[in-house]
C-alpha cells in the first residue's frame, strides 16, 4: 500500500489497473477502506483520500462539500485520471454527489455505501451547528463518544472490540477545526435527487441492515431514481460495512467492477 500527498490531500492507493476512488464517511478517514486498499480487486486501482481536515489532510481554506469536491477532482487531475469509478460511503457519498455535479462524465460508475441523497431537515442543521459549535470548543471526544454507537452495529459493539477500536482511533484524528467544517458543509448540502436520476451509468448501493443513521429505506430510495442500480443489503453491519463486514463488501465490489 502507498501512502503519499497528492495535490493536498494525504492519498492511500493499492492496486494497478482502472482507478476506484473511495471517500470515507464523518468523522473517520480513509483507513476506513483498509480492507479494500489491500489489493483484493485484480485489474484496479483503488485510491482513498483523506478527505480535508481529516486523517492527515490540513483542512485548508475548505468550507463546503463542494471544496471537498474540488479538492479530490484536484487529485484526480494532478494523477492525469480522466475517468474512474467513485465511491463514497455517507459524507463520503455527499461528496461524491457534489463531484457528479461539477463533473458526471468523468465517472464510469458509482458506489454509494449508507449514504442518503436527501438534504437535512432544520432540525437536523441546528443539531450540526450545536455540535459543531460544541467541538470548537470543547474538541471532539464528546461527538465520538456519541456517535460511536451509532456508526457500528450492534454485533461489531458487543463482539468485535478491536474494530470498535480502530473507529475510535481514526475519529480521534479528525481536527476539531475539520469536524466542525464537516459538520456545517454537510448541514448546507443540497438535495441530490435530481444528481441521481441524471446519471446514466451503473450504480452500486450497499447499505449494512443495522444502519441506524442510513438504513435500508434510505438506499432503497436512492435505488428507485437511479437509472441503472443495484442493491446490497449487509447483514450484521451498521453504518461501516467496509470495516465491519468486509468480505461481502469486497465480494459486492468485485462483482460490480467485473461487470463495468
Ligand atoms: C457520516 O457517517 O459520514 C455521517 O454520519 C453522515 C451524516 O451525519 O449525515
Amino acid at each position: 500500500m502507498l501512502h503519499r500527498d497528492v495535490a493536498g490531500l494525504h492519498v492511500h492507493e493499492a492496486g494497478e489497473g482502472r482507478p476506484i476512488v473511495l471517500l470515507h464517511a464523518f468523522p473517520v478517514d480513509s483507513e476506513l477502506y483498509e480492507d479494500q486498499l489491500a489489493g483484493t480487486f485484480a485489474g484496479w486501482r483503488v485510491i482513498a483520500p483523506d478527505l480535508p481536515g481529516f486523517g492527515k489532510s490540513p483542512l485548508g481554506e475548505v468550507a463546503s462539500l463542494d471544496d471537498h469536491a474540488r479538492a479530490v477532482l484536484g487529485v484526480l487531475d494532478s494523477e492525469r485520471i480522466e475517468r474512474c469509478v467513485l465511491g463514497g460511503c455517507s459524507m463520503g457519498g455527499y461528496v461524491a454527489f457534489a463531484m457528479l455535479r461539477k463533473a458526471a462524465s468523468r465517472f464510469d460508475g458509482l458506489v454509494l455505501v449508507d449514504t442518503r441523497m436527501g438534504p437535512d431537515n432544520d432540525e437536523g442543521r441546528r443539531g450540526r451547528e450545536e455540535t459543531a459549535r460544541r467541538a470548537l470548543e470543547e474538541g471532539t471526544a464528546g461527538l465520538i463518544e456519541e456517535m460511536l454507537p451509532r456508526l457500528l452495529g450492534p454485533r461489531t459493539l458487543s463482539a468485535r472490540p478491536e474494530v470498535v477500536s480502530r473507529v475510535r482511533k481514526m475519529s480521534e484524528r479528525a481536527t476539531k477545526e475539520g469536524a466542525a467544517a464537516a459538520l456545517r458543509a454537510m448541514a448546507a448540502r443540497p438535495d441530490s435527487r435530481a444528481t441521481l436520476e441524471a446519471f446514466a451509468r451503473p450504480a452500486l448501493v450497499v447499505v449494512g441492515a443495522e444502519d441506524p443513521i442510513t438504513g435500508p429505506a434510505e438506499a432503497e430510495a436512492m435505488c428507485s431514481v437511479l437509472q441503472s442500480s443495484s442493491l446490497r443489503i449487509v447483514e450484521g453491519a451498521g453504518h461501516l460495512p467496509s470495516i465491519e463486514t468486509p468480505a461481502e463488501l469486497n465480494a459486492a465490489l468485485a462483482e460490480f467492477l467485473s461487470a463495468l
